[in-house]
């Protein structure tokens, strides 16, 4: 293993272990909401702190865009971290979250972490080294048609501007699909593309700390990742389209009825 990702897989870990503490007594853990429906805890700054403090002491001059913490530093290195994805599900004991690292080179993810506290499962990928859970290789599936596919996305939740174009996507891959998966945590969703869990997966307006990792999952399990008119803006604007490679042009002309000059990049 690549010793920068080494270092990114010892601070998720120890991101996990404050995580799963906390989870055995959730009426402790203070909450903030940060806007409507968005909400922090004291959970999600400890892992937050515990990440930073394990990547700088092995990479001290590399900068951090940090979901708590904003930006610090400057360097051709940037680590990108959600400490907990899914923060609304581990403040309800619903167990569907994760911790999220990447980093990234010159704006290039190079490395990537997922870590489910739960269920002691650790993604990791390396820019063409392949993905890996639990250090076993992963691969996104090949379910050929979108009729057959299990699909993951998000809901909007807090910003519903693009609300009445995302019901009328919802509308027609119901239809169009096996089925959707709204499971809650944007970074896991792509994880378990990667590992063949879903076949696709879409969503409006993420930020860049709940995918970068994720998608060089994806990518390294040999899916395609795009915007919503398939091409790489999807980092900045978080708008973001996932599959294995059939299932992935089939959802881009399943959602192009439906989208809005600002969903077109
Ligand atoms: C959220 C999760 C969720 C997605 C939201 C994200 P957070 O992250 O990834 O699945 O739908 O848009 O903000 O706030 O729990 O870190
Ligand atoms: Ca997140
Ligand atoms: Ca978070």
């Amino acid at each position: 293993m690549h010793p920068m990702l080494n270092t990114a897989v010892k601070a998720a870990r120890r991101a996990g272990a404050v995580i799963n503490r906390a989870s055995l007594d959730l009426d402790l853990v203070t909450v903030r909401a940060k806007r409507e429906n968005d909400f922090v805890s004291e959970v999600d700054h400890a892992a937050e702190q515990a990440i930073i403090d394990a990547l700088l002491t092995a990479y001290p001059d590399h900068a951090i865009l940090a979901e708590e913490s904003g930006m610090t530093g400057e360097s051709e290195f940037q680590w990108v971290i959600d400490p907990l994805d899914g923060t609304t599900n581990f403040l309800h004991g619903f167990p569907q979250y994760a911790v999220s690292i990447a980093l990234l080179h010159r704006g290039i993810p190079t490395h990537a972490v997922v870590y489910d506290p739960n269920r002691n499962e650790l993604f990791t990928a390396s820019r063409g080294a392949g993905a890996f859970l639990n250090d076993k290789r992963i691969r996104v599936t090949k379910r050929a048609k979108l009729k057959d596919a299990l699909i993951g996305t998000g809901f909007p939740y807090r910003d519903f501007t693009h609300l009445d174009a995302y019901t009328a996507m919802f509308r027609d891959l119901v239809q169009q699909t096996r089925g959707l998966r709204r499971p809650g945590s944007a970074a896991l969703d792509l994880a378990w593309l990667a590992a063949g869990r879903t076949d696709g997966f879409f969503e409006i307006g993420l930020s860049t700390w709940d995918i970068a990792a994720g998608c060089l999952l994806v990518q390294e399990a040999g899916g395609l990742v795009g915007d919503f008119t398939g091409e790489d803006t999807y980092l900045r604007t978080g708008h973001i389209v996932a599959g294995n490679p059939k299932v992935f042009v089939q959802l881009l002309q399943a959602l192009a009825p439906h989208l809005t000059p600002a969903l077109r990049g």
